[in-house]
């Protein structure tokens, strides 16, 4: 202990020495550092070629020709596109095609092409090509020589296309991918639907991935800052390299700041083709902590020096908190507790297909944020680095989880056919990329995995993960009641990951071996909702084959979200929980969708098991047109269910909040009843129909956490909800009944947008009636178009049924509301018009300026 206390202060003196040796000045330029790496990273997403081969889109085969690598390939006929692109998410949707991958065309074999330059001077340099994730069996070549293999389509890798590169002349480099040699239970996308960056250094370089931060002791004073650096010799010498870094702190905007201290300088031998780790540190004074509220970041900019000549710069963002996993009081950010509010998101992003793209990530952020979730999970892979940087940037933990299975899979051509030869390879480019993300705070090596139960598996994995990060602990999430518990597997983790069936809790927290774990619920609810859809009585509707919004109806595995916030009020020495899920996405349309996998929810119950079964058995005879889910607390569009209300008042108790549910459009009902449900962060209310009090009604704290009126007798009207908490007014709502459709009302998220081809406007239609109330249960069809230096990029409304191609520039109303989301033409300038028209309403526009 004294020992470091000294060495501490040593480091001080230092690196105070060392700061005023090299002064004060900031980065040389104020430009935005694009992402952790070397300083010439660009982007090569542009001007690449496609072409598809084996299974279409229309289901016919067409043969893919041989040696399509070849330089002298006759492109012709190939698409011209810019990456991130998701080959699928044009579809068509094909009824034949499974509800659990979207119904969308997804596999097939694609190859893409891309001509490029690299000039003369260059020469000598090495030059690599990093892929943020290409949807599957990715295969490399360049000039037609094979350069090498990344299976696995959700993790980021690096090729190094040095060998065969020719300065100074043209090269091509070409891609193949193959999804017909992979399975899902979601909707994965296929093609290159990540960034991909071009990456020039010199022969003495920090390797890819190449730095590693961490904090270990950190006060209100001072912060203890270690960092890793790996650095890479390419040339056929030793060489003997300086290495510095420079801490500055990080904006908003991604820009270098002021410079507030360096590391200790490292001198390191290399031999020739060969590589080696140095370790420096410092102390920062007075750290600014990053943490949910105020995510304060920073940046290491590390130079590699060899004769005394800068050789490569590097950045490496990273962020200074303290995390604490305890089993009895829950999780601690920085010293404080903090309940795990979290949600579980699949990658893809509705309309857009599983393309990346950061405007609509962003999007999603903001509205979890709003609604008060703290967390994010991963499920069930490496996440785009975007999210990670966004999660960093808007203040998120996140739950990076690896698998969806080992060694044995879920479905046929599963994780299981590549295990073996790549888990640790994964493993690795999933830790060395995240672990200086602030933001990740718990490495998930699987989820419901058939191998939960096997001890050495679970400790192998979870030991890989320990060693190249041993400061964040390792989960997994467990379907099985008993977990990995009883077999012992669960002993290798540090924190217990149980999804969905909390009943065994008491027991295990008190056996020996786990009272000390830390539990958190890695996914729960599972509650199946469409928006805007109310039915009484059964909450399933097997001829719309929508769900009931009234929040009673999940699979046999799930609860509702009042049943979940009365399971963790019981246990409230948890960490906290996943729900399942945020956002609807793509596939998986339970309990519209016969994936088999679904029995694995009851592997230890075989009358459970059987139930379902036959229910799968009946439902694949009906053939629902189901193709996305109906988990989300936002649907597919990103228009809030209900239930966002209900998560927003529990999570965000001090905001006052209050929202009716159903609409009060009910003709068909005039003097029949129609339940009325409040969700509120008050703990009472009145409800009144025009202006008669229904009756004031009390929650009962950690029982209820909706009020219920279940005997309203309808009458068209206003119905208004008053809530109150300790006795004062606290929050209102009202809802109307409205009259015809009249007119289209048009809210853009934003007003002004880049030209860059990624930036996105999310545009709302409202179908509303005269006053501007929006008429619930109205479709109308709603035709797009736009004038100006814009483009249509999709439309979407939210209903899970909905064969329309994401593409069409009209689209029906879902229950009152369609999105369309533009952008603008890359490059331009000025403004463009969007339009929305329907047939007998009135028309709405709204201008978006380029900015
Ligand atoms: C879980 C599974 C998730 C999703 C969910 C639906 O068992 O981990 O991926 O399938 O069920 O309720």
């Amino acid at each position: 202990m004294n020992m470091n206390k000294k060495m501490f202060s040593l480091n001080n003196c230092l690196s105070l020495v060392v700061c005023l040796m090299m002064g004060f000045s900031g980065f040389s330029q104020n430009t935005a550092i694009k992402r952790m790496g070397s300083t010439d990273t660009q982007s090569f997403d542009d001007n690449w070629l496609f072409s598809r081969y084996g299974l279409q889109a229309d289901g016919l085969i067409k043969e893919e020709p041989k040696n399509l690598e070849a330089v002298s390939t006759n492109e012709t006929n190939w698409e011209k596109l810019n990456l991130p692109h998701d080959w699928a998410i044009k579809g068509p949707f094909r009824i034949e095609l499974r509800g659990e991958t979207g119904k969308l065309p997804w596999k097939g074999i694609g190859w893409y092409r891309k001509h490029f330059t690299v000039p003369a001077s260059d020469s000598g340099k090495e030059i690599f090509v990093d892929f943020d994730g290409a949807m599957a069996n990715a295969k490399i070549y360049l000039n037609g020589n094979y350069v090498g293999t990344w299976p696995y389509g959700y993790n980021s890798f690096r090729m190094n296309l040095t060998p065969f590169l020719k300065f100074g002349q043209e090269n091509i480099l070409a891609v193949r991918l193959d999804t017909e040699n992979w399975d899902s239970r979601w909707y994965p996308g296929a093609g290159i639907y990540r960034h991909v960056w071009l990456v020039k250094t010199n022969p003495v370089h920090v390797g890819h991935w190449g730095t590693y931060i961490t904090t270990p002791n950190i006060t209100k004073e001072a912060a203890d800052i270690r960092m890793i650096v790996k650095v890479d010799n390419a040339t056929n010498q030793t060489v003997k390299a300086v290495v510095t870094t420079d801490l500055y702190e990080m904006d908003i905007n991604d820009v270098a700041k002021l410079k507030v201290g360096s590391l200790i300088p490292r001198t390191v031998e290399i031999n020739a083709n060969g590589n080696k780790e140095v370790e420096a540190h410092s102390v920062l004074n007075n750290p600014k902590l990053w943490d949910l509220k105020t995510p304060n970041r920073y940046v290491a900019q590390t130079k590699v020096t060899v004769d005394g000549k800068v050789v490569d710069t590097y950045n490496t963002p990273f962020g200074i908190r303290t995390i604490e996993f305890t089993a009895r009081n829950g999780f601690l950010l920085n010293g404080k507790r903090v309940e795990i509010f979290g949600t579980c998101n699949h990658h893809d992003l509705g309309a857009l297909g599983a393309a990346i793209n950061t405007s609509a990530l962003k999007r999603q952020l903001v509205m979890l944020k709003e609604m008060g979730c703290n967390s994010l999970r991963t499920s069930h892979n490496p996440p785009a680095p975007e999210l990670l940087e966004l999660a960093d940037k808007m203040g998120f933990l996140v739950w990076d989880e690896a698998f969806d299975a080992w060694k044995n899979g879920k479905k046929k051509l599963d994780y299981n056919v590549i295990y073996d030869e790549w888990h640790e390879k994964d493993l690795l480019a999933l830790v060395h990329r995240d672990r200086n993300n602030p933001s990740v705070f718990i490495w998930s090596i699987g989820n419901e995995v058939p191998d939960q139960q096997n001890v050495a598996m679970t400790k192998h994995l979870a030991d890989i993960m320990r060693r190249e990060d041993p400061t964040r602990p390792v989960s997994n999430g467990y379907n099985d009641p008993d977990g990995g518990r009883s077999s012992g597997a669960v002993v290798a983790l540090d924190i217990m990951g149980v999804n969905y069936f909390f009943s065994q809790q008491p027991k295990w927290d008190v056996d020996p071996r786990y009272e000390k774990k830390p539990t958190l619920g890695s996914e729960t609810a599972s509650t199946v909702s469409s928006r805007g859809e109310y039915f009484f009585g059964d909450p399933y509707n097997k001829t719309s084959w929508q769900i009931s919004s009234y929040d009673d109806a999940f699979p046999g595995w799930g609860c509702s979200p009042d049943t979940q916030f009365r399971t963790n009020a019981q246990f409230p020495h948890l960490l906290g929980e996943y729900v399942w899920t945020g956002f609807d996405y793509l596939g998986e349309p339970t309990p519209y969708n016969s994936d088999e996998t679904n029995l694995l929810n009851f592997r230890t119950d075989p009358s459970k098991q059987a139930e379902l079964e036959a229910k799968l058995a009946e439902l694949q005879k009906s053939n629902p047109p189901s193709r996305s889910s109906y988990f989300g607390i936002i649907d597919l569009a990103g228009f809030p269910k209900d239930r966002y209300y209900s998560y927003k008042s529990h999570w965000r108790p001090d905001v006052p909040t209050a929202h009716i549910l159903p609409h009060w459009n009910w003709n068909e009902r005039v003097g029949q009843i129609v339940p009325v449900h409040v969700y509120t962060s008050g703990d009472e209310g009145e409800l009144f129909l025009n202006g008669k009090s229904i009756g004031r009604k009390k929650m009962e704290a950690g029982k209820d956490f909706r009020l219920v009126w279940d005997n309203v007798v309808y009458t068209p009207g206003e119905l208004k909800v008053v809530c109150y908490k300790k006795g004062k007014q606290w929050a209102t709502d009202v809802v109307k009944t409205t009259d015809v459709a009249t007119k289209l009302k048009m809210t853009a998220d934003r007003t002004e947008v880049f030209a860059d081809d990624v930036d996105l406007v999310f545009v709302t239609v409202d179908i509303t009636d005269k006053s501007g109330l929006v008429v619930p249960r109205s479709n109308e069809s709603v035709k797009f178009s736009l004038e100006g230096a814009g483009e249509i990029v999709a439309t979407d409304n939210g209903d899970a049924t909905s064969f329309v191609p994401f593409q069409s520039h009209e689209r029906p109303a879902y229950n009152g509301k369609v999105l369309v989301i533009v952008k603008a033409k890359k490059g331009q300038k000025g403004q463009f018009t969007v339009k929305a028209e329907s047939a007998g309403l009135q028309t709405a526009s709204t201008v978006i300026r380029i900015k």
